[in-house]
């Protein structure tokens, strides 16, 4: 472990940032941390993970393994994850072993479940869509007497890209039984898991922002961008925005707000939704670095990653402003086979993830075209 003289400041260069998780988002965060002469150590039970080829260390063993999490809590200087989904057990354990874990497990248990994601929200007046927790068809019937229909049910756990997610439309009321077959239908979509039933957003577009709070509550925010999204799959951000000032200064200030509210450390993703009177709802917040911030990385001189491994490890923050308009396109499943004419393409900053197998749905790399 390297020295550090305030509590704020545990990584200096040379320092070790262990990441649990190894995918896209940890093999960006370990390149951006090597930039600034620190090591990574990955904690993936994936050997093969797209982070594996970037990292100074790996340790590749399951989450719940505690002899495996005790030596890695000993080579690190401070832990951060990738993913929400990292078992709360394993981030309390490496709090055990003396680990520092940022963000901290506030932000966690938060993000990793929508029902008290959005109860937190409201409790600090932050507008979501109109909500209710669903345990059974029962309380799915209650739901839907209050968020009106359409409505979409939503597992509270572990989705991500549109999966454990269905629509209740209004079209199949009318026919007889239809009402019970559609709701046994949703319930049975989302697996009878515990969810949350939220009214239909009717949003005009939907944009996010990026932001990082450091170690002593200096808040930076990128840019907010639209976010466009295919099957439930973030497929292009842009920004500039076409929202109207007024509605990104707005949006900038509930996400300071989240931040501080949170006691948070590190970079967080805010997605909203913006309505066609420019009210602003937030969809939900994501603790960790954010697809839809990986334009940084070509049109600012801090990208969210380098930005996140500054807060955590306790540095000052860098500067988020952009110095070029950015449309980012994720490549999905086959689409990085053209990574010839893509790489050919002026202005094109081409990130592939290094992933063997290119599944439909799987984020395979993606595109920032920058002018
Ligand atoms: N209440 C809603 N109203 C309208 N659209 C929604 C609503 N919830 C989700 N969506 C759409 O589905 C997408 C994915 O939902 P989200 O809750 O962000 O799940 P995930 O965790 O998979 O990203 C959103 O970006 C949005 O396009
Ligand atoms: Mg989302």
């Amino acid at each position: 472990m390297t020295e550090y003289n305030a509590p704020s400041n545990i990584a200096k260069p040379g320092g070790v940032i262990g990441i649990l998780g190894g995918g896209q988002l940890a093999r960006m965060l370990a390149m951006a941390a090597a930039q600034i002469g620190h090591k990574t150590h990955i904690f993936c039970p994936d050997a093969r993970c797209p982070a594996a080829d970037v990292c100074a260390t790996i340790t590749n063993a399951p989450y719940t393994d505690e002899a495996a999490l005790r030596q890695f809590a000993k080579t690190v200087d401070v832990v951060t994850y990738e993913f929400e989904n990292v078992p709360a057990e394993t981030v309390s354990f490496l709090t055990e072993c003396g680990a520092i874990v940022r963000p901290g497990a506030r932000a966690l248990e938060k993000a990793q479940d929508r029902l008290h994601e959005k109860d937190f929200l409201n409790q600090i007046g932050v507008a979501t869509a109109a909500y209710h927790g669903v345990d059974d068809l029962h309380s799915l019937e209650a739901g839907l007497a209050k968020v009106g229909r359409p409505a979409i049910l939503k597992t509270r756990r572990l989705g991500y890209d549109g999966k454990g997610q269905t629509t209740l439309t209004d079209s199949d009321q009318d026919l007889p039984g239809a009402y019970d077959k559609a709701i046994q239908f949703a319930w049975d979509e989302v697996g009878a898991a515990p969810s949350i039933l939220e009214g239909f957003v009717p949003f005009q577009c939907e944009i996010s922002i990026i932001g990082a709070r450091s170690a002593d509550g200096d808040i930076r925010l990128y840019d907010p961008v639209e976010n466009v999204h295919r099957s439930g799959i973030l497929k292009t951000s842009t920004v500039p925005t076409a929202i109207t000032e007024a509605t990104a200064q707005k949006a900038a200030a509930i996400a300071s707000s989240i931040l501080s509210a949170l006691d948070y450390v590190g970079v967080i993703g805010v997605e909203f939704f913006v309505l066609s009177n420019g009210e602003l709802i937030v969809n939900e917040f994501a603790p960790r670095v954010h697809n839809s911030g990986h334009w940084t990385s070509d049109a600012c001189a801090i990208s969210q990653f380098e930005q996140h491994i500054r807060a955590v490890a306790g540095w000052p923050l860098g500067d988020p402003a952009r110095h070029s308009d950015a449309v980012m396109e994720n490549l999905i499943g086959s689409e990085a086979a053209a990574w010839q004419s893509l790489a050919a393409e002026p202005n094109a900053c081409l990130h592939l993830y290094g992933k063997s197998e290119a599944r439909p749905d799987r984020k395979m790399g993606h595109v920032t075209r920058i002018s």
